[in-house]
């Protein structure tokens, strides 16, 4: 029995709407901290231009690899282990990222890490779009992502929703530039960075 998250369940359709639109001209997406599998599955049948390669770190791999290999479209790659503190990272150039609720569980310093690996496998033309709940000027879009913090702070002190200046800084250092911010369903967002300069 494969491990499902009713939330991908819940959120697959609006954020593959975004990703209709932002990935259009993508051809290779790399998505970091696939967990099940289901956004990758949904993501690569519903579109089929893109190759998506999707990653996983430790005791995740496993039960992701098996959803690929028994859902995957044919333009879904076998799932790869990939922990973004450990650079370079095993794959080649791309020209979109994609993650969803990731930033919240690492530490800031694999966030750090995250924006670096980034960098250096992005393509000139290349995109970002991360999905989760962010925090603005210091405070948080609704007293649900408060609790949230305060639960995840609480279970992981390294952890914790995070500032959006802080990663949009991180995502500048990369030549990246916010090009859209799409509210979503349930107090998320879906950030769009774009690479702003040619290598
Ligand atoms: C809350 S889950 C989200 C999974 C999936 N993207 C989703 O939306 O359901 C957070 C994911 O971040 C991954 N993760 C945590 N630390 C990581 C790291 N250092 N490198 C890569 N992935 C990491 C975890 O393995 C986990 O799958």
């Amino acid at each position: 029995m494969l491990p499902v998250s009713e939330a991908c369940e819940r959120n697959k359709g609006p954020i593959l709407a975004v990703l209709a639109t932002e990935l259009a001209a993508s051809c290779s997406v790399l998505e970091i901290g696939s967990g099940t599998g289901q956004h990758a599955v949904h993501f690569a049948r519903h579109l089929p231009h893109l190759s998506w390669q999707p990653t996983e770190v430790g005791a995740e791999l496993g039960p992701l690899s098996e959803r690929i290999h028994l859902e995957g479209p044919p333009n879904l790659r076998p799932a790869v282990a990939l922990d973004v503190r450990t650079q370079p990272w095993p794959c080649g150039r791309v020209d979109a990222v994609f993650s969803a609720n990731t930033l919240h569980i690492m530490a800031w310093d694999a966030v750090e890490d995250f924006f670096r690996g980034i960098g250096s496998v992005l393509t000139a033309a290349g995109v970002v779009c991360i999905y989760g709940p962010f925090r603005y000027h210091g405070g948080y879009t609704s007293a649900s992502n408060a609790e949230f913090d305060r639960f995840l702070r609480r279970r992981d002190p390294s952890s914790g929703i995070r500032d959006f200046e802080a990663l949009d800084r991180l995502a500048s250092a990369q030549g990246l530039v916010l090009a859209a911010d799409h509210a979503m369903p349930a107090n998320n967002q879906t950030l769009v960075w774009r690479r702003r300069r040619a290598e």
